[in-house]
């Protein structure tokens, strides 16, 4: 038996869903540079879903439904009220709140493709009024209701901030949702096949992707980053701490890929738009010190950024909490998991692989009163 530590380089399965060749990133064989330039994020869902883009009445369609489903049931924050809403990470608000989702699902364990299809429906227009609601109430606010006539993106920083966002933040952050919508078989993606492939429910799956993506080597690098750039302050400051981390061998979040060897091909999309978005809120720092950081990092290591280095000051720019970065890419990437879910139900086969065993040998069974 031989293995493979992390699986790196280990095909796993088949999937139409997204693919990574060479260095370049397509969703269902459109290229995520085109997409990122021109598709709304709706867009990109339906895309996932059903494997082509829609024409005009099926994305009319399918953003009727989004809007109509995206009411949360009542008792969903009034959970969230009793959390212990100062030490709770917002990763952790959402992965709890999409658990009890399922609670007020009649459909919840309905297994027909129907049914889980209406789910993802739901689970997609929710996860957003979920993040946006957790912030408001452990900021003594109530949710904001959603607005039928908004996109995705602008209803998302309305029910944020209960102000109709500017018509730049809206671009932004729907190119940041394409952006992060799909990525092939990365972590969260994997564990959420794996758990489905049981034969397990919607719910359960995506409730375990969040806690995949929850993690600082995956999605939750982007609040890392930000840390990281707020704990450096300033452009002058970026050599010497960076120095100091790399003599250190401290690993640098935002940057290295499993996948990628030359480079994030998402990256230089959030490297633009943080660009811009610094110069508009006059804190042009924050890209500043971010390619200083890049240039040492790429340049000394050769380790390129990945999708999660820009987005911070992307976020950040926006006037979003910190916290929050991470439950934004759950709320693109769920529009992934879901449609890897539908595809792993489709020609299901349990993921069960083995491990090569490398404990101790021969024990014999030793009473506990014999035990030293
Ligand atoms: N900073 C400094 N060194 C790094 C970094 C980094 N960000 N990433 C990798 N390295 C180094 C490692 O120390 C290691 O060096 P060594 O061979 O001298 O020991 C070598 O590069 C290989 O690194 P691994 O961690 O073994 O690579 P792996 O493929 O397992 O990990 C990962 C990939 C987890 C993304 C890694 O690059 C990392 O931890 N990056 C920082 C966290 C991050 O940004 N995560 C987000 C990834 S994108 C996403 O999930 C959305």
């Amino acid at each position: 038996m031989s293995t493979t530590r992390g699986l790196e380089g280990v095909v796993a399965t088949t999937s139409s869903v997204s693919s990574i060749i060479d260095d370049v990133l397509t969703y269902q064989g459109y290229n995520i540079d085109d997409l990122a330039e021109n598709a709304s994020f709706e867009e990109v869902i339906y895309l996932l879903w059903n494997g082509r883009l829609p024409n005009k009445s099926e994305l009319d369609e399918l953003t009727k439904d989004l809007a109509a489903n995206m009411d949360v049931p009542k008792e969903i924050f009034d959970y969230m009220k009793a959390y212990p809403t100062d030490k709770v990470h917002p990763m952790a608000a959402l992965r709890t709140a999409v658990s009890q989702l399922a609670l007020y699902d009649d459909e919840a364990d309905e297994m027909s493709e129907e049914a889980n299809k209406r789910k993802a429906v739901r689970l997609q227009a929710r996860i957003p009024a979920i993040v946006t609601g957790f912030s408001r109430i452990r900021n003594g606010e109530e949710p904001v209701a959603p607005k039928k006539d908004l996109s995705f993106a602008a209803n998302f920083l309305y029910m944020l901030t209960g102000q109709e966002p500017d018509e730049t933040s809206i671009t932004a952050f729907n190119k940041a949702l394409v952006l992060h919508a799909d990525h092939e078989l990365n972590a969260s993606t994997f564990t959420a096949r794996v758990c489905v492939a049981t034969l397990s429910d919607v719910y359960s799956g995506i409730t375990s992707a969040i806690g995949a993506l929850k993690g600082p080597l995956h999605g939750g690098a982007n609040e890392r980053v930000m840390a990281m750039l707020s704990e450096i302050g300033e452009v002058d400051n970026v050599e010497p701490y960076i120095r100091k981390a790399l003599d250190n061998k401290e690993k640098i979040m935002g940057f290295g890929h499993r996948v990628y060897k030359k480079g994030d091909p998402r990256a230089k999309h959030l490297r633009e738009m943080s660009r811009k978005l610094t110069k508009i809120t006059g804190e042009s720092k924050w890209y500043e010190m971010s390619v200083k950081i890049e240039d040492m990092v790429t340049g000394e290591k050769g380790l390129p950024p990945n999708v999660d280095f820009y987005s911070a000051s992307v976020y950040h720019s926006l006037g979003i909490d910190h916290d929050l970065f991470t439950p934004i890419f759950a709320t693109s990437r769920v529009s992934g998991w879901l449609a890897h879910i539908l595809e792993q139900y489709s020609d299901n086969r349990l993921i069960r692989p083995r491990a090569e065993y490398v404990g101790p040998d021969k024990q014999h069974y030793v009473p506990l009163d014999e035990r030293s």
